[in-house]
């Protein structure tokens, strides 16, 4: 019965790339900020020199496609789930707003998508245009320090926001209400996890 709905079976699948994408993408910036950030400043020029080029290229591929495709099938999501009725075709579906108004589940996906899209954002337009510049030479040895504090900021502003996202993200199918408590709450638990997480970072492993 289920292989024969293909509504559901993009759909799921249609999720799996999304969150199989977000892993990648969210788990190389949580390296960048965690591990690289403290690494990078326990090695010398020549520690620097050995490993940057071959470490940067590779890390950032799976970090911007990462994005991309976390972008694009969260994109798809959406339509299909709050714009799409199978049988019907495109119409705004009860998910998205019902006699009340907007639904709560709208409400919490469009508080994640926020997010993530600033985060998509930060990637393709900010960081990755800094880094390929840094990895091509094509930096003048002034603006070099400028543009790397750039790239650092958006990345750790990604950093903050994936906390809040990710609750935007499992709020919708697996919780429901949201109000200003509970999107208060989220919002600060999430940016709690990463700071407590960022100020461990220069600390943990030393010892292992
Ligand atoms: C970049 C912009 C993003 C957009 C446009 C987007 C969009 C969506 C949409 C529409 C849904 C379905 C919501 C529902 O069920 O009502 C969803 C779910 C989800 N997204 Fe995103 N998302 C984005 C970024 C991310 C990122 C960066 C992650 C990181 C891992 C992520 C992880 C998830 C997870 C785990 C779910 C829930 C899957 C489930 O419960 O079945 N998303 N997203």
């Amino acid at each position: 019965m289920a292989l024969q709905d293909l509504y559901s079976n993009i759909h799921l699948l249609m999720r799996w790339l999304h969150v199989i994408a977000g892993i990648t993408w969210i788990g190389h910036l949580y390296f960048f900020n965690f591990v690289n950030v403290p690494l990078q400043a326990a090695l010398d020029d020549a520690g620097k020199k050995a490993v940057n080029p071959q470490m940067m290229p590779r890390t950032l591929w799976w970090f911007r496609w990462g994005a991309m495709i976390t972008l694009l099938a969260g994109l798809w999501l959406f339509v299909q789930i709050y714009f799409y009725i199978p049988g019907e075709g495109f119409a705004a579906t009860s998910l998205l707003v019902d006699a009340e108004g907007m639904t709560d589940r709208s409400i919490w996906i469009l508080f994640g998508m926020l997010f993530g899209i600033i985060m998509w954002f930060n990637v393709w337009i900010i960081i990755w245009p800094i880094q390929k510049k840094i990895l091509g030479g094509t930096a003048s040895a002034e603006e070099l320090p400028k543009i790397r504090r750039r790239a650092f900021l958006a990345s750790r502003a990604n950093t903050y926001l994936s906390g809040p996202m990710l609750f935007g993200m499992l709020a919708p199918s697996h919780y429901g209400a949201i109000n200003w408590v509970t999107a208060l709450i989220a919002l600060t638990l999430g940016l709690l996890a990463i700071h407590h997480s960022i100020r461990s970072s220069s600390k943990v492993g030393k010892s292992v």
